[in-house]
């Protein structure tokens, strides 16, 4: 177990690829807390499977583009887990369409949820971080935010941003011995993904390089790498995690 005694702070953990980041983070021995929106059933269901592996579990119910709420989930974690190794920025969603038909409230909510959840949760992380002279961040981007995505404009301005912000954060807080990374994943079978046609899935499974979409233990094996002692030299870095469509 390459985690054991850490402590991981997740958000967005009680579906899709935060609730599979959540259990391998637990898998290897982490206590995990995680954040969610809405979906209550889920975030128990979630929190029981970590416990069930002997750790200890915190679902925090905080939306996450609030950047007060961001401040007291680290300190209720800080304080009922003692300390935060973790951070890995998850919380997402998408409100796909043209630019042409794009109100301002979609490109308002998926830069917040996005981009400016990871702001004020890393902000929130910094002071314990630094106090524990070590922590790894990890941002959840994506390669719509890489190579762009007709039909998510906001989406993948978001996921951009997340690159320039870990970029960025990792050259701030690399003397402090905090490293700062990000995934971008490709296509992952979620319920974010679920609402795509056949036609689409079929377009989609055309760019793919391995011909198939990715499970979110996927990339969870990914931030297991990221959060533990093997990625001691990396910072600033993007890993394409997306079956060959970016290369
Ligand atoms: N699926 C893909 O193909 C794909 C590809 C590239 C990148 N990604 C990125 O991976 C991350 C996870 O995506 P997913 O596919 O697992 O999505 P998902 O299945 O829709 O799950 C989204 C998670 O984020 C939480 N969330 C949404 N808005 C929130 C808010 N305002 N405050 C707090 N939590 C919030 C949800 O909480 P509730 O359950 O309470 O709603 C849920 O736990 C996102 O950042 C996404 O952009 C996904």
């Amino acid at each position: 177990m390459i985690l054991k005694e850490k402590t991981a702070l997740v958000t967005g953990g009680s579906r899709g690829i935060g609730r599979a980041i959540a259990i391998a983070l637990a898998d290897e021995g982490a206590n995990v807390a995680f954040t969610f929106k809405s979906a209550i059933e889920a975030a128990e269901k979630v929190k029981g499977e970590i416990e069930s592996r002997g750790r200890k579990a915190l679902a925090i119910q905080s939306d996450a583009k609030d950047i007060n709420g961001a401040q007291q989930v680290v300190d209720r974690v800080v304080k009922e887990l003692q300390r935060i190794d973790i951070l890995v920025n998850n919380a997402g969603i998408t409100k796909d369409t043209l630019l042409m038909r794009m109100s301002e409230q979609d490109w308002d909510d998926v830069l917040d949820t996005n981009l400016k959840s990871a702001f004020n949760f890393s902000k929130a992380v910094c002071r314990p971080m630094m106090s524990q002279r070590e922590g790894k961040i990890i941002n959840i981007s994506s390669i719509s935010g890489v190579i762009g995505n007709a039909g998510q404009v906001n989406y993948s301005s978001a996921k951009a941003g997340m690159i320039g912000m870990t970029k960025s954060l990792a050259k701030e807080l690399a003397s402090r011995n905090i490293q700062v990374n990000a995934i971008a994943p490709g296509f992952v079978d979620t319920d974010m993904t679920v609402k795509l046609t056949p036609q689409q899935r079929e377009a989609l499974l055309s760019i793919i390089p391995m011909k198939r979409t990715a499970k979110p233990e996927e990339i969870a094996n990914v931030v297991v790498f990221l959060a533990s002692p093997a990625s001691s030299y990396m910072t600033g870095q993007v890993l394409c995690v997306d079956g060959g469509i970016v290369m």
